[in-house]
Order: C-alpha cells, then structure tokens, then sequence
C-alpha cells in the first residue's frame, strides 16, 4: 500500500473482498459514522474453534448471541461497580507480582520479562475469574503458551476462509495446531469450572466471590440460569485471551525503549517519587497521576501493537466509504494497527519513541488516556466493537509497568540484543526474542515482604 501510495485498498480472496485501511479519517469512517454497518465479525475456522462454535462476544458476528454475551459482559463483568468489587484480587496480584522479582534479585539471574509480565497479566485475570492465581491451577507454564498459540492463530490467514472446500485438508496445519493449544488451554479451566458448578448444585455456594460465581449465578426473569456450562467455559477462555496479550506486549516494549533510552527510564521514576515516594506501593488511586508513565505505554501501543490488524470487521450492508469507496456486503475491513500509529502523515519521526507527544493532553489540564478518540493509533477502538474493558485494561498495563520501576532498578545484561532488538522491529515487526534484565531492588526491604 506504500509503494502504490493508497491509504485503502481491495484485496480480492476468494469471494471475499478483504479491505486494509491506514488512514485515521477512514478508520473513524468505519468504526464512528458508519459503525453500525461494519459491526459484525467473519465466520473462519480460528474463530469457530476458539469460541467454542460461536458462544462468546469477541469472535462472533453480530446477531442475539453476541448482544447478549456483550450485555452480559457489560453489566456484570466489566461494570464499574465490578471493577471496585474486584480492585483487592487485582492489589494481591501486584503484591505478588514485587515479591516475585525481590526473590529473583537475589539469585543474581537474568529476568526474563516477556514471561514476568504475560504471567502477570494471567494471574490477575485468573484471580479476578477464579479467586485463584493461574499459577495455582497449573504446574507448568504450558497453560499460558496455549493461551499465546491461540491469539497467534486467531483470525492469521488460512487459504480455506476463503475457499471452503479446502477446509478438509488442513493445508497450513492451523486447525491441528488450534486444536491442540485448545485443549491445553481449557483442561484447568474446565475442570474449575465444572468444580465450582457443582459446589453451587451442592448448596456449598451461596455468595459470589468473584467473576466465576456471577456467570454461574446469572439468572433470566423466570428465574432460570442465563448462561449454560458450555457458554460459561467458552466465555472464561475468552476474557483469559483477551486479557493477556495487549498489556504484557506494551510493557514488554516500554521496558526495552527504557533499556535503550535510559533518561526515558529515569523521568519515569521521577514521576514515580513524586506521586507516590518510596515509602509506600503505588495503588491504582495514584494512577491517574502517572502521565508521564502513561504516556510511555500510549507510545508502546502506537508503535508496538501486539498484532499489525485490528480484529477483522464485516459490513452488514453495501455502503459507500470516504465518498468515493463502493465496499459490497460482507466485506472484511482489516484496520492497520500499524499503518494508522507509524503514519507519517499523523506522526513527525514516526519510528521515534517519544512519549512526550502524548503530553499535550496534560498541558491541557486533561491526563494522559490510553485511547485515542480520533484513531490516530488504535488501542482499545471504538464503536459498538470496541474493547469493553478499557478501564481494566489501561490499569492492568499501568499497574504492572508502575510497579516493575517503583520496586526494581533495571538494567540490560552485557551483550543484550535490547537496541539491535528495537531496530530489527521497525523494519519487521515481530520479534521473536523476549527481554531480559537484571534488576536491583531499589526500596527500603521492609516494603518486599
Ligand atoms: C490493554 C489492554 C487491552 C487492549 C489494548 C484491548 C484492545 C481491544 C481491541 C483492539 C478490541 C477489538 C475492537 C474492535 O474490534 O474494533 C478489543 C475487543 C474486546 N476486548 Fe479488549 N483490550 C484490552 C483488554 C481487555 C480486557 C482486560 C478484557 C476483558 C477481560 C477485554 C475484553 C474485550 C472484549 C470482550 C472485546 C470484544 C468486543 C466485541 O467484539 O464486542 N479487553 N479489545
């Protein structure tokens, strides 16, 4: 699309017409003016299976089932008075995730940060769901890869989405592979579930605990379950999935532009002993206050998104886009994550880390948000797709990165392929080397224990 100079295009598969779009005017076209026709999502094998034959809310076209699973989410999930409910699982979680690394301090090793943030991010979402921390459930760390092979398959491209009939074959080895990191992923979680059921029929249940209890609780105005046990496995997967990869990928990124940057590092910690100090933990009451912190993450998202697409979005109708675009029904509108946060028509130096750009917002007498409501960058999107946790979110990814510069001092090994790692990604974007730091506690001892 750079090289035939077009901020949007038409790629023809099969009987589907796939429509990559770069440009922020276009993408706001898509998902604010016309929302309610690009609102539905593709039916393809990843999906299918992941969603456990379409129960869930991120992976389904639009119909009853997603609105009462996106109902059922923002009301009893992702509500405001949940977020609070469910503030002290997250604070254990953060405590857990110092005393972790304190430990690790003092064998001198290397920490690897790709597997310290996505285990944090998983363990506050499994206690959040299940009182308990993922890495109460399982002995090993095959759970959480599953959960990665799963998000790395979702919607990649498979020759039979667009030619049914190959579906037989399995020519790119995705269906098995899904399959199988499936089966990883729902074995403790199934069981949890199924356990947790049972207590209920049991009469040992009778109060909710946490986001588990509330789906099983659920009940319609005849007083019947509103979710049955296969809708409740399938969506606990799916709230895992999308909790894991976004903020561990933008922390994972921060870090390594701080690693690279030093003075990055230290005005974040300055912001640190300002708000905060040192003799207390940061608290998710301080984070509005973190600007500066907050705008590294924005930053991280802008040029570091987990994915090059947002998640695929489907016209429901034949509709014209930008005054001039004919886009037929059932299109698939693929938005760049990429394209839009490295545009260099938005962005001056677009392959700089710069937080400071997105400090204008506090100049303002506003703080620092991780959205962008003018989809210069996409992070949580927006519309009736949009991510519907963007409070959690934004505090998941903040939290971890406040609490990895509050408590630990950071620095590369000798020889770390920390800078040579930053340059390969602006040419290609993934890159397949975690980063590893040694740390140093940097508080009074008292405040690990
Ligand atoms: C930094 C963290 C997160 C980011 C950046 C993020 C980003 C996104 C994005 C880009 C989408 C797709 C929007 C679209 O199709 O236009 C999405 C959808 C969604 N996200 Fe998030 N997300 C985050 C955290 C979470 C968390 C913690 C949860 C729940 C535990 C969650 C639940 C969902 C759901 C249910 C959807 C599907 C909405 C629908 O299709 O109706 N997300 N998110």
């Amino acid at each position: 699309m750079e090289e035939m100079d077009t901020e949007i295009a038409c790629i023809r598969l099969g009987n589907v017409h796939v429509i990559p779009v770069t440009s922020p005017e276009l993408a706001r076209e898509f998902l604010q003016t016309q929302d309610s026709v690009f609102s539905s999502r593709p039916i393809c094998m990843s999906a299918s299976l992941i969603s456990t034959g379409y129960l869930t809310s991120v992976f389904l076209p639009i119909g009853d089932q997603w609105m009462k699973m996106r109902r059922i989410l923002a009301s009893h999930v992702l509500s405001p008075a949940s977020f609070q409910w469910l503030r002290y699982k997250r604070d254990e979680e953060a405590d857990h995730l110092h005393r972790f690394i304190y430990n690790q301090c003092s064998n001198q090793s290397v920490i690897n940060l790709r597997k310290v943030t996505r285990w944090y991010c998983a363990n506050v979402i499994s206690n959040m769901i299940f009182s308990k921390r993922l890495s109460e459930i399982i002995e090993k760390e095959e759970q959480v890869d599953a959960l990665f092979t799963l998000l790395g398959h979702l919607y990649s491209f498979g020759i039979s989405d667009y030619l049914p009939w190959l579906s037989l074959f399995d020519l790119d080895g995705h269906k098995a592979i899904i399959k199988k990191a499936y089966a990883t992923a729902t074995k403790h979680i199934d069981a949890e579930v199924d356990q947790r059921i049972q207590m209920g029929k049991d009469g040992n249940k009778t109060l909710e605990g946490d986001i588990l209890d509330v789906l099983i609780m659920l009940r319609d105005t005849n007083g019947n379950p509103l979710m049955n046990d296969k809708e409740i496995k399938a969506q606990v997967l799916e709230l895992m999935l999308a909790a894991v990869d976004n903020p561990s990928n933008a922390v994972e990124w921060t870090l390594a532009e701080m690693l690279n940057q030093p003075k990055l590092m230290q005005r974040a910690v300055e912001e640190l002993n300002t708000v905060v100090g040192i003799n207390r933990l940061v608290q998710e009451s301080d984070l509005p206050r973190l600007n500066y912190l907050k705008a590294c993450i924005k930053e991280a998202f802008r040029l570091y998104p987990i994915t090059h697409f947002n998640i695929p979005h489907v016209s429901v109708s034949d509709t014209i886009i930008g005054e001039k675009y004919f886009i037929p029904k059932r299109s698939v509108v693929l938005l760049s994550r990429l394209g839009l946060g490295r545009n260099p028509k938005d962005w001056g130096d677009p392959l700089k880390f710069k937080p400071e750009r997105h400090l204008k917002e506090v100049e303002d007498g506003g703080e620092v948000v991780l959205t962008d409501s003018k989809l210069r960058l996409l992070s949580f999107s927006m519309g009736r797709r949009g991510c519907p946790a963007v409070k959690l979110g934004s505090t998941i990814t903040t939290m971890l990165l406040a609490r990895l510069l509050q408590g630990f001092t950071w620095s590369s090994p000798p020889n770390s392929p920390c800078s040579a790692l930053i340059e390969s990604t602006k040419t290609d974007h993934f890159s397949t080397l975690p980063l590893v730091a040694h740390a140093k506690p940097r508080l009074a001892k008292a405040m690990y224990s």
